[in-house]
């Protein structure tokens, strides 16, 4: 693909990687992903923006053809989706000048082995001028490593936000326009990426108040030209209220597990609640991020294996730890052998959660009259708690 138009001064280049369907080894992409840079012709001067994957490091070397002369390559993340074609572009510009922040400076030396007389690091608010065009610089870290910023251009109200406010969406749209299926796409993208991070993120987004913004060019995904849309959207997700949502992951071995699962979720729809039950063996752990952006509740299904939870189960857990997603309450259900060592497996699992853990019910086979009563009890508990949020 070629170059295509964002305004007369700006260029979205990079590659549209349709067919990609695993990202880092772990997250799945099921529409694709792109690797957008952004070539911005000053009157005087010419900046490239982020660079490509080295998966697609041609079609952007291609797309560079017709350039003589690259100033500045801003770096705004060392990651490699965004940072891999560097190295082939300081052979190919050998006037231009990387610029990224001192943490940046040296992750992009020790990744990619850049020269560092290459790189420039550039301070917090620092400004370069491209003639008539004006980049100006700020820090944005964790969003979603240290060493992250965007780039402001100036005159024309254009915020390059590299990973923040992305999302992983192979089109051959430019504009998000009236492609409202976006913010899903963002809002999957912010669950498996950013979640950790909601705390630095609200301050940016503080801080993005005091600038007059037209786009959002992330460098994932098209364009916002609505650009509060997805801010809108950033401050839902990273706000601390919660939704009436209990999110189940689960796994059952014979039967007797999903049907403590199968009453949790009759009970708890009559009470009022929305639930969203995951069985983990045909389970897309983007679905699973994505629910628990704003549930108030998790739920772990798992019998007991050899005297802890399913591995299944546990890798639930551990991605619900890792991920941080704002959860007020917690519980486990379960059927075990000999052993009922899956809930406390699950709820140590999860030390990064700041949950109340309501009373897990644990059961010897398969359930009795008894054990489901007890199901019972603790879906009116969630209803309850819920109530009161
Ligand atoms: Fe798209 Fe953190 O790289």
């Amino acid at each position: 693909m070629q170059g295509r138009v964002v305004t007369e001064r700006v260029t979205l280049m990079g590659g549209v990687d349709w067919h990609r369907r695993l990202f880092d080894a772990l997250i799945p992409l099921p529409e694709g992903t792109s690797y957008n840079a952004y070539l911005v012709k000053g009157s005087e001067k010419t900046a490239l923006l982020d660079t490509a994957d080295p998966a697609t490091t041609d079609e952007l070397l291609q797309q560079l053809e017709a350039e003589q002369r690259i100033d500045y390559i801003v770096a705004h993340h060392a990651e490699q989706d965004h940072s891999g074609t560097l190295p082939e572009l300081l052979v190919r510009y050998p006037e231009a000048t990387v610029l990224a922040t001192e943490k940046g400076k040296g992750m992009l030396v020790d990744l990619l082995h850049l020269p560092p007389e290459r790189v420039e690091a550039v301070a917090d608010g620092e400004q370069r001028s491209l003639g008539d065009r004006t980049l100006t610089f700020i820090h944005a870290p964790w969003v979603h490593w240290p060493e992250t910023m965007l780039t402001y251009l100036d005159e024309e109200r254009i915020l390059f936000t590299c990973d923040f406010f992305g999302s992983h969406y192979a089109t051959s749209r430019v504009m998000v326009g009236d492609d409202a299926h976006v913010v899903s796409a963002a809002k999957r993208y912010y669950a498996e990426i950013m979640m950790p991070f909601r705390k630095p993120i609200e301050r940016h987004l503080a801080r993005l108040e005091d600038l007059d913004i037209a786009m959002i060019a992330p460098s994932h995904g098209p364009i916002w030209d609505r650009p509060d849309v997805i801010i809108e959207a950033y401050r839902d997700w990273v706000s601390g209220a919660v939704k009436n949502v209990a999110v189940i992951p689960f796994i059952s071995m014979h039967g007797s597990t999903s049907e403590l699962v199968d009453r949790l979720v009759t009970e708890l729809v009559r009470h009022g609640v929305t639930v969203r039950p995951f069985d983990l063996t045909v389970t897309d752990i983007g679905d699973l991020a994505m629910a628990m952006v704003d549930a108030a509740t998790i739920v772990i299904g798992s019998p007991t294996v050899l005297g802890g939870a399913h591995p299944q189960a546990a890798y639930a857990a551990s991605l619900a730890n890792a991920l941080r997603p704002k959860t007020r309450f917690a519980s486990v259900v379960g059927s075990y052998g000999w052993a009922a060592g899956s809930a406390r497996a699950l709820v140590e699992a999860m030390p990064a959660l700041r949950v109340e853990v309501l009373d897990p019910v644990l059961v010897r086979g398969r359930p009795r009259a008894d054990d489901l009563e007890a199901v019972d009890r603790l879906a009116a508990t969630i209803a309850q708690r819920h109530g009161a949020l």
